[in-house]
């Protein structure tokens, strides 16, 4: 019998874990956040085929499990604040993003320092050997989102680098949360990044792609949601619990080169 599976895995121990690396995210100490948290957790343990995989992702590489489970959790967040197509299956999907590197070298994964392109290429991988591994199990919705939670509207992300008109905002929201919790939790050879700095490499990186006016409200919203300040805390709280409006955002149309 396996020592650790989701089932005994402890809510509370995967939590305090998550607070420990990333001490100042007030998100995670937030009671009425911790209870639907909970909640969630709850619901995924008593999904067979969740427990099996991410039993098998903390055996095989333990940052990639506490990353899994961490973009779950904020998904909670996400899903209440943005439009997605589908709440439940939303934070179902970001849960299982990563599965498919179970297929990806344990050397290569937990590699520290750049790749070689071949290791690249084969890392990148990860995403349609996550899309094969869903299928037959998890909707369509959720096995694209683990096969384009690389992309980028402008067309410069993989496996097939969509192009603005193929790209779905929920994958781009879970780019978003994959980005700041592979930043800012600690990896075996370095420590997470100060939650400021992560907010910075993520909004530079969307700066192309949305109208300035969304890209200030997206900002904004990602500062309140990630900011380490307290004085933010009653603005989420009132997010968090009005659940009133949810946001919509669409990508800048492309501009049109003619040739001439
Ligand atoms: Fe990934």
């Amino acid at each position: 019998m396996r020592k650790t599976t989701l089932s005994s895995y402890n809510f509370s121990t995967i939590l305090t874990n998550l607070q420990t690396q990333r001490p100042h995210f007030f998100l995670y100490q937030h009671p009425a956040y911790i209870d639907m948290l909970r909640v969630f957790f709850e619901k995924m343990q008593k999904d067979p085929f969740v427990v099996e995989h991410l039993t098998r992702l903390y055996e095989y590489d333990e940052s990639t499990f506490y990353h899994s489970v961490d973009v779950g959790f904020l998904s909670v967040c996400f899903r209440e604040i943005f439009q997605t197509e589908n709440k439940e299956q939303f934070s179902e999907g970001s849960l299982l993003h990563d599965i498919g590197k179970l297929h990806i070298r344990h050397d290569v994964l937990t590699k520290e320092g750049k790749l070689t392109d071949s290791e690249r290429l084969h890392m990148q991988e990860h995403t349609t050997h996550g899309y094969d591994m869903l299928q037959g199990h998890k909707n369509e919705y959720m096995c694209r989102l683990a096969l384009h939670h690389h992309e980028h509207p402008e067309g410069v992300g993989y496996p097939f680098a969509l192009q603005t008109e193929d790209m779905k905002f929920d994958y781009f929201l879970l780019r978003i949360m994959d980005e700041f919790s592979a930043l800012t939790l600690d990896r075996c050879y370095r420590k997470g990044l100060p939650i400021t700095q992560a907010i910075n490499l993520i909004t530079e990186n969307m700066q192309s792609c949305l109208s300035s006016h969304d890209l200030n409200t997206l900002t904004a919203l990602l500062q309140i949601i990630f900011s380490e300040d307290a004085s933010y805390k009653e603005i989420l709280n009132t997010f968090l619990l009005s659940k009133k409006e949810t946001i919509k955002f669409a990508f800048k149309p492309k501009k049109i080169t003619y040739a001439v």
